[in-house]
Order: structure tokens, then C-alpha cells, then sequence
């Protein structure tokens, strides 16, 4: 092997452990990324036939194939290899919503019988590869375990988070055309139970391609049952046989397909592949979360969205390591079961979300005191931009200024994180993500569309050039994936997120910079909101805008105008309606009645006016002069002020 192969080997083969080598594998990934991600593939796997191609692209179409020809199974790099090395090594911990009920423990042996037993029994409900999966599912084992399933025949699993509503789930499981749905009966959330099952009931009204539907009878409620369709799933894992062999995947054959919200009503379904996320996704857990053999590591998010994805489930068990699965919420019993646990489960990484650093810090000191938090090493945080006030206390209160906070950027698009400091290598600086991970090529946009070439400066962040857990498409629209991400900038994955750059090169993420709105941490479309809400009625047109808010980061505010004079339409109203279309996720916290909204001569409403005026800013409101009708300007003034 020539030197300058075995240099870059070793660059993408060495965990990160000092400035030095992050700078080294940040420079050998960008002259050659493809021998910097194949020597890592090559190394870290476990492949049946290697790849015949690294890389092909063409970002002008959207085009991106990693280790193509490349013959692989996730599940084996997950399960069988640690089943064979370290068979009783703990995989799966999980924590029950009651913290006086018994939790799981599934080893790497254990956890394989059980994927194994619930992907026979997949593919004996005639499910098999190529099909699509839905799993509707709270917080419990069976998720995972489903998800794993799905990977290990094949199968595209598409979750969705269980606090969508019925309309959204359908809208969901019919863009995907799923033949199959995984639900269970209900769910334990906090001091209140759901019924999940009557929200799949009445999803499946309006989707005919659903076949059967596999319930986890878990909390017990006395679900409506429909003979020939819903099948109880239990009995069958029970007998289902724990040997299951792996089936034989292209790196570049899909792995899931998951919604996110988008500036049109329709949700777009990212698709990802194989080998590529799966490479990406344990590189990055590695180096990121700097996690030793024998820690204890805990994501705080929901396997319903990315985060659980690539950082509970497959990042994680990628590396062998042992991850701490939560079914329940921050809040219950009280404010302070997070460190509760921390202690219980001696957590090494904890990896959790600004909106819940807020509302945790909101709470009294004395429920953090109350525990011992001395086995962190490693606190993350993610979701959205993180304020200086929540990162300092995240950093004294429970880091104890001991544990280095990795702020990490990164979207359901990217597959993994792209964004952040490396622990124990590069620094940690409040509010900003700092540096692109080795292989990221990450540059910011003018108001012309041009790089911009100073390195203290701001713009819209681009990524320049492929990394191997980019989404391949939008599924079924391959045309939306390109306008979306790849025509704002030709030549370049347009994020949509806005960002500053400090003379050393390290990123703070201001914000999105086009109609999503992130509240609690989740992403919010304004079109399926303003939909929902134009269908009351009562209701002629609507405008949602995002307003600061101390906890959630974002609120809604909703403008409306009534289709008749002297009409009137309450907040609870309007947000019953949001619920039962969106889902109880999106919630107004301010709706004014207004005579009429601003808009462009072409018609388009300009929400930057009414975002200003929103958050109390009447005055400077920019050019208002090229508006079709500028004095609706002070009406709303007036009903904002009043
Ligand atoms: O605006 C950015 C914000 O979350 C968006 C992606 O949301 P989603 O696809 O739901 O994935 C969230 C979890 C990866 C981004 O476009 N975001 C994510 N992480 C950060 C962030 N904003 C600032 N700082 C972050 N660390």
C-alpha cells in the first residue's frame, strides 16, 4: 500500500483523540473522501461481497451512491458480531414511564433472538424485501426490536411518531404505500395513557393498502378490533423461531424512509440506504459521543424521529455499545427523573434536547442536587440552536463544568451528525456547534448565491459535497428532493438553515431560514397548520408565525381572518382542530383575529412583517411599500397592541 494510503487508513480508522488527529482526518477526508470512508467501511464491517464503486454523484441531480455493489446486512454489524464476541453484554436497557415498575435488559444475544422472532414473524405475514413497514409505536422495546426486524429481511421501516394524529399517520402510510402496520394498544405517557390503537383504527379508514395490523396488547385498554385485519402479536413472536438469517442487502438498497415536515402541506419521506447511513452513523457516534466499551450511553430522544434513528438504535449498536432506551418523559413523576436515572444507570453520554435543557433548568435546583451525576463524560444536545443561558446551565448544573457539551447540527436529511465539537479534542463554545466533522464540506451562501470567502461571516449553509448518509431521494418524488435541496445553489445540498462563522472556522446556527418553524424541538411546517386551521368554518385564510418563547425556543402565533364580519373564533377551537389534524405536537399559543393578512403584489403573504409585529416589534418593519395592501399593516398593529 502506497504511504499516503496507509496515512489515510489510519486517519479514518483512529478514534479521535486529540486536536491533531481531528485536523489530520479532517484534511485527509477532504482531498480524498472516498479512500477516507472506504478504508473506515472496510475496517469497521462486516460486508458479504465488497463494493464494486465508492462513490458516484451528481448533485445537479441529485444523484449520490455510496459502496454500490457493496453486499451488507445492518443487522449483522449491529447484532451477530457482538452476539458471537460479547453474547451477555448489555445492548438494550430500558426504563420503564413508572419508575416503580421493572425495566428490560436485553443482551447482544438476547436482543438478536428477539429481532430475529419478530422478523419471521414479518415475513410470515407475507412481508418481505422492498415492502414498506409502518411502526406506530411508543417508547417500548417492540420498537427497536420492529425496526431492527424490518432491517434484517429487508423490509423499509417507516416510523412514525405516536403523537401524530390519525390523518397524519394516514397521509403517511399511503405516501409510502406500507402493507403492513405495528401499533400497540395505547401508551404510558407521563401520569396519562393513550389510545394509540383507535388512532390506527380510524387512520385505516382512508388507507387501502393496508393489510394487517400487529398489535403489542401493552397497557391494556379494551381496543376495538377488526377480525381478519388485526392480529395479536405476541402469541406470534412466541413461537416464532429465533433464527433468522440476515438477508443479503445492496449498500445503496433503502433502509427507511422518514417524514419530515416541509413548506408544502405534503410531508416529505427521506429515504435512506444502507452503507452508506450505516457508515456514517457509527463513525459519528464513536467520535462524537467518545464512547469506551463498558459506558453507559442514554439519547433522551424519541426512535419516532432522526434522532432516534441513528443515535439510539443504530449508531449505537453499531459500535457495540450499550444504549439506554425511555419510554417515559422528563416531567414524571417530577422534574427530576432525568438525573434520577443518571444515577440509577451510572449514564456516561447523555444526549438530549434544548427545548427540555430549558424546562428541566425552569425546575427547582434542589431536584438536580438530589443525585449523583459524577458518571458523565459526555453531554450533548441537538435539535435546535441551544441559548447561552441554557448551555451555561446545562454545563455548571449537571456537567459540574467537568463534561464537554457537544452541540450538534444536523437534520432527518443528513442522516447523521455534521455539525460539532469532538470531547477531550476541540472545544466546546457556547452556542455554536463549531467544527464540520471529517468529510463534511460545509460553506455559506450570500444573498447572491455565491460562496462567500471570508471566514467570519454569515449566510445560508451548504454542504458541497457528498457524505455517505445523505438521503438518496424523497420517496416518490424524486423531483420534489431536487428543488427542495439541490436548485437554490446548484452544485451544492442547500440545508436550509442560516449560519454564522467565526475567523476559525466554527458554525452557529441561527435558525431556519424557510417556512419550518421548530417548536419543542420538533419541526413544523406552516402549510399542514394553516390548512388545518383554514378548514374551520368560520376561518377565510390564515398565517402561522414562529415567536421566541423561553422553554419551547418557538411558539405559534396564528393571524386569521373570518370569512364573514363580527365573527369570532377561540384559540381552544382552533387548536382541537390543529390536534385532530396534525397531531397534539402543534399547538397555537397566540391567535389574533385580523381584517386581513400582508401580502405581495403576486399574492404571497409576507411573514417577516408578521413576524415582527408578533413578537411586540411595531416599528422598522422594513419596505412595506411593495405590498398590495400596506394599511393592513396597522390594523394588525392595533389588534396585537389591544
Ligand atoms: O434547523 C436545524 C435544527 O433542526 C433542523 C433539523 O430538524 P430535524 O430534521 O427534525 O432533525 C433534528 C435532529 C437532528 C435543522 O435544519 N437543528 C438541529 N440541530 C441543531 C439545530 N439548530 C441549531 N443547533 C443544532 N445543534
Amino acid at each position: 500500500m502506497p504511504l499516503q494510503e496507509i496515512l489515510l487508513h489510519k486517519m479514518a480508522n483512529f478514534r479521535l483523540s486529540s486536536k491533531k488527529e481531528v485536523v489530520q482526518a479532517q484534511e485527509a477526508a477532504m482531498q480524498n473522501p472516498e479512500m477516507f470512508w472506504s478504508s473506515y467501511a472496510k475496517e469497521s464491517f462486516h460486508w458479504f461481497t465488497p463494493w464494486d464503486r465508492v462513490l458516484d454523484y451528481d448533485f445537479h441531480k441529485a444523484k449520490v451512491s455510496w459502496f454500490e455493489g457493496g453486499k451488507v446486512n445492518i443487522t449483522v454489524n449491529c447484532l451477530d458480531r457482538y452476539a458471537q464476541t460479547k453474547p451477555n453484554a448489555r445492548a438494550i436497557v430500558w426504563e420503564p414511564n413508572n419508575p416503580e415498575d421493572e425495566g428490560i435488559v436485553y443482551t447482544y444475544a438476547e436482543l438478536l433472538c428477539a429481532v430475529n422472532k419478530m422478523a419471521n414473524t414479518l415475513k410470515q405475514q407475507g412481508v418481505s424485501k422492498g415492502d414498506r413497514v409502518c411502526l406506530y409505536l411508543p417508547m417500548i422495546p417492540e420498537l427497536a426490536i420492529a425496526v431492527l426486524a424490518c432491517a434484517r429481511i429487508g423490509a423499509i421501516h417507516s416510523v412514525v411518531f405516536a403523537g401524530f394524529s390519525a390523518q397524519a399517520l394516514a397521509a403517511r402510510i399511503n405516501d409510502a404505500s406500507c402493507s403492513l402496520v405495528i401499533c400497540s394498544d395505547g401508551a404510558n405517557r407521563g401520569s396519562k395513557v393513550l389510545d394509540l390503537k383507535s388512532i390506527v383504527d380510524e387512520a385505516l379508514q382512508s388507507c387501502d393498502c393496508v393489510s394487517h395490523v400487529l398489535v403489542v396488547k401493552y397497557v391494556g385498554l379494551d381496543s376495538h378490533w377488526v377480525e381478519g385485519r388485526d392480529i395479536d402479536l405476541k402469541p406470534l413472536l412466541t413461537n416464532a423461531s429465533d433464527v433468522c438469517e440476515a438477508e443479503v442487502m445492496d449498500a445503496e438498497d433503502p433502509l427507511f424512509i422518514l417524514y419530515t415536515s416541509g413548506s408544502t402541506g405534503k410531508p416529505k419521506g427521506m429515504l435512506h440506504t444502507t452503507g452508506g447511513y450505516m457508515t456514517y452513523t457509527a463513525y459519528t457516534f464513536q467520535n462524537v459521543f467518545q464512547y469506551e466499551e463498558g459506558d453507559v450511553y442514554w439519547c433522551t430522544a424519541d426512535i419516532g424521529w432522526i434522532t432516534g434513528h441513528s443515535y439510539i438504535v443504530y449508531g449505537p449498536l453499531l459500535n457495540g455499545a450499550t444504549t439506554l432506551m425511555f419510554e417515559g418523559v422528563p416531567s414524571y413523576p417530577d422534574y427530576g427523573r432525568f438525573w434520577a436515572m443518571i444515577e440509577k444507570y451510572q449514564v456516561n453520554q447523555f444526549y438530549t434536547a434544548p427545548t427540555a435543557i430549558r424546562a428541566l433548568a425552569k425546575a427547582s435546583d434542589s431536584l438536580v442536587d438530589d443525585y449523583d451525576l459524577s458518571s458523565l463524560k459526555v453531554l450533548g444536545t441537538v435539535g435546535e440552536p441551544i441559548n447561552e443561558e441554557a448551555w451555561q446551565w446545562y454545563n455548571k448544573r449537571i456537567g459540574k463544568e467537568k463534561c464537554p457539551i457537544v452541540d450538534t447540527w444536523w437534520q432527518t436529511e443528513t442522516g447523521g451528525i455534521m455539525i460539532s465539537s469532538i470531547p477531550g479534542s476541540t472545544p466546546s463554545i457556547p452556542t455554536f456547534a463549531t467544527q464540520p466533522m471529517p468529510g463534511i464540506q460545509a460553506q455559506l451562501m450570500d444573498d447572491k448565491g455565491q460562496p462567500v470567502q471570508n471566514k467570519e461571516a454569515s449566510g445560508k449553509l451548504c454542504i458541497g459535497f457528498p457524505w455517505p448518509s445523505m438521503a438518496r431521494t424523497i420517496y416518490g418524488d424524486h423531483q420534489r428532493y431536487i428543488d427542495t435541496y439541490f436548485s437554490a445553489y446548484p452544485g451544492y445540498y442547500f440545508t436550509g438553515d442560516g449560519a454564522d462563522r467565526d475567523d476559525e472556522g466554527n458554525y452557529r446556527i441561527t435558525g431556519r431560514v424557510d417556512d419550518v418553524i421548530i417548536v419543542s424541538g420538533h419541526n413544523l411546517g406552516t402549510a399542514p397548520i394553516e390548512d388545518a386551521i383554514n378548514e374551520h368554518d368560520l376561518i377565510a385564510e390564515s398565517a402561522i408565525v414562529g415567536i421566541p418563547h423561553d422553554v419551547k425556543g418557538n411558539a405559534l402565533c396564528a393571524f386569521v381572518v373570518c370569512s364573514g364580519d363580527g365573527e369570532q373564533v377561540t384559540l381552544s377551537e382552533v387548536n382541537a382542530l390543529i390536534s385532530s389534524k396534525v397531531g397534539p405536537i402543534a399547538k397555537l399559543d397566540v391567535l389574533y383575529m385580523v381584517k386581513g393578512l400582508p401580502k405581495t403584489r403576486s399574492g404571497k403573504i409576507m411573514r417577516r412583517i408578521l413576524r415582527k409585529v408578533g413578537q411586540g416589534q411595531f416599528t422598522n418593519l422594513g419596505d412595506i411599500s411593495t405590498l398590495l395592501n400596506p394599511d393592513v399593516v396597522d390594523s394588525i398593529i392595533q389588534t396585537v397592541r389591544g
